[in-house]
């Protein structure tokens, strides 16, 4: 490596110095400030631990995120990509015998080695607390507070904590008798609201009662939502789960908290050792959430300690992030507008005549000689633009659109983190492995063949974990069809709606891989922040949608 390449720092780390380093001092000192008066001692852990502290069976950080490696002895070692294993660990070997509360307190780097970082940092510093020894309602309700008060001492001025219990969904499960593997699988789908593929899942799993399971997304919103999950629910682990959200909701407004909190039944989190209540906060500006936390019954007694925890962490450099865009973010009131990306072309149109069917129109829109590249309806405090198809989902994620119609195609092609509502019902066409005739033998014989695609990741998830294929995918962006014809590939992955392409060219469907339409998707912070509007377009195009088909 040359001298200037050493000039920069690997990807997802960075320098910090001079105002923007001293602003970062502020806010860690702002916030031990307030954890240190509240009774929380400071600790320290080390970087690295060995690997067993964030073993898989204690549900922590997935092995492939992990930095790991071995030390001069042979130990698996790890950097830490999260605090509250750590803590856990050094609370069960100090304090085993302490039975009164003891609260903790630390700041620190974590470390996540993932592929891709879509603007996020490979190492963020975390600060937080955890409450230990005190299984209470009381210690629930103290430690979200807590939470309030550290991002507003911070200087933080809107923002969101959203309240689930992981127990709501963890007794559907068990009453629907799914194996630890669906119950797994299925979390992803129902965190990220997408039902279609939650119902798809459980059907391919032949889970019975798929409408009971997939309807725990419906419940977020204000503490409304605490009723309607309590009536709902069949089970008593479910129940509790409501009951005790709330008895929380009451200790939280007797701290005088209640205006920031929203309640999400379907908010779950990838670490399994999450046992009761969990909650998250959110602003504007930043895609992630700024603060993480939930109770964690069960891990303490990993390390020999069996006592109840709850804590949470705020991730620092997202706050800094958050602050500094503060004053540039509309309020979440009417006042804000709410963005929508639309996929250019058909899917636009159609949406634009499903939105105007419910009243949301865009007269600026249908001048077809505009150069204009935003369109505003003031009065309904509405925006829409329209992006290519692939981009849609990046507007969304990042939080440039609040909600986006795009096709089922790119939302697995691009395989953004944003929630996927709803199936709008049109645009529908399949993604299908076409060929001519004669390459029908080679899938058959799985022979390795040459793909060519416009969506490489759909072929390459078709024929690597559904057909277990050795292939060579060749990306093409466009008239894939050629692939086969000039010999440049033996079959295509590619959308078929008419399959007029394929006949004009002597080609055919050989193997379909997945039935498509027209989704709408939403940004998971403004779900949370705008929820009530977002809900109330979800609402109203679903019932559209129905009426149609
Ligand atoms: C899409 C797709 C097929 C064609 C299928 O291409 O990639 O080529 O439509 O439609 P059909 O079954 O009705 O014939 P598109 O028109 O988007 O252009 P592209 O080939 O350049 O991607």
């Amino acid at each position: 490596m040359n001298s200037e390449n050493l000039l920069h720092t690997p990807e997802g780390v960075r320098d910090l110095y001079g105002e923007e380093y001293e602003k970062k001092s502020n806010t860690e000192n702002a916030v031990f400030d307030v954890l240190t008066k509240e009774g929380y001692k400071k600790i320290q852990t080390p970087t690295l631990e060995f690997s067993d502290v964030f073993s898989s069976s204690i549900g922590t950080t997935p092995s492939n995120e992990l930095y790991r490696f071995y030390d001069s002895e042979g130990n698996n070692i790890v950097l830490r990509p999260d605090f509250t294993p750590a803590i856990a660990r050094c609370a069960a070997k100090y304090f085993m015998d302490e039975k009164s509360p003891l609260r903790l307190c630390y700041s620190g780097s974590t470390f996540s080695n993932t592929k891709s970082l879509r603007g996020k940092l490979r190492e963020v510093t975390q600060m937080g607390a955890e409450l230990i020894c005190d299984p209470s309602v009381e210690a629930d309700g103290e430690i979200i507070a807590l939470s309030i008060k550290v991002l507003k001492s911070a200087g933080l001025r809107e923002f969101k904590i959203t309240v689930g219990n992981a127990d709501y969904y963890r007794g559907f499960c068990r009453e629907a008798l799914l194996s630890p593997n669906t119950e797994h699988k299925l979390r992803d789908y129902i965190s990220q609201k997408n039902i279609y593929a939650a119902a798809d899942y459980l059907k391919e799993q032949n889970v019975n009662d798929i409408e009971r399971l997939i309807r725990i997304t419906e419940f977020f919103g204000n503490s409304e939502v605490l009723d309607k999950a309590l009536e709902f629910a069949t089970n008593e682990t479910s129940k509790n789960a409501v009951l005790n959200l709330i008895k929380l909701d009451k200790v939280l407004n007797s701290l005088g908290v209640g205006e920031y909190i929203t309640y999400d039944l379907s908010m779950l989190s990838k670490y399994d050792y999450y046992t009761g209540v969990i909650f998250r906060a959110y602003t504007y500006g930043v895609g992630e959430p700024l603060v993480k936390g939930g109770r964690y019954d069960n891990l303490l007694s990993y390390f020999g300690k069996d006592a109840p925890a709850i804590g949470f962490c705020v991730i620092t450099d997202d706050l800094i992030q958050a602050l500094n865009h503060q004053d540039d973010i509309k309020k979440a009131s009417n006042d804000r507008y709410l963005t929508f990306a639309l996929g250019k072309g058909r899917l636009a149109s159609k949406a634009m005549e499903l939105l105007e069917k419910m009243g949301i129109t865009c007269e600026e829109m249908k001048d077809k000689d505009t150069r204009k590249l935003i369109f505003v309806n003031e009065e309904q405090k509405l925006k829409f633009f329209l992006a290519k198809g692939p981009d849609v989902p990046t507007y969304v994620e990042y939080g440039a659109a609040d909600i986006g119609v795009v096709g089922k195609d790119t939302i697995l092609e691009e395989d953004r983190d944003v929630f996927e509502v709803l199936d709008l019902d049109f645009g529908k066409c399949r993604m299908c492995v076409c060929g001519p005739e004669s390459a029908r033998e080679l899938l058959l014989h799985k022979d390795r063949i040459r793909v060519a695609t416009k969506y490489p990741k759909i072929a390459k998830e078709y024929f690597y974990n559904v057909k277990h294929q050795t292939v060579d995918i060749i990306k093409l962006n466009g008239s894939v069809e050629l692939g086969p014809i000039v010999e440049l590939s033996d079959v295509i992955v590619d959308i078929v709606e008419t399959g007029s392409t394929l006949r004009e060219n002597g080609l055919s469907v050989l193997e379909e891989i997945t039935p498509l339409s027209a989704r709408m998707i939403v940004n998971p912070v403004s779900m949370q922040m705008d929820s009530d509007r977002i809900k109330n377009v979800i609402q109203n195009l679903k019932v559209l949608c129905e009426e149609q088909q």
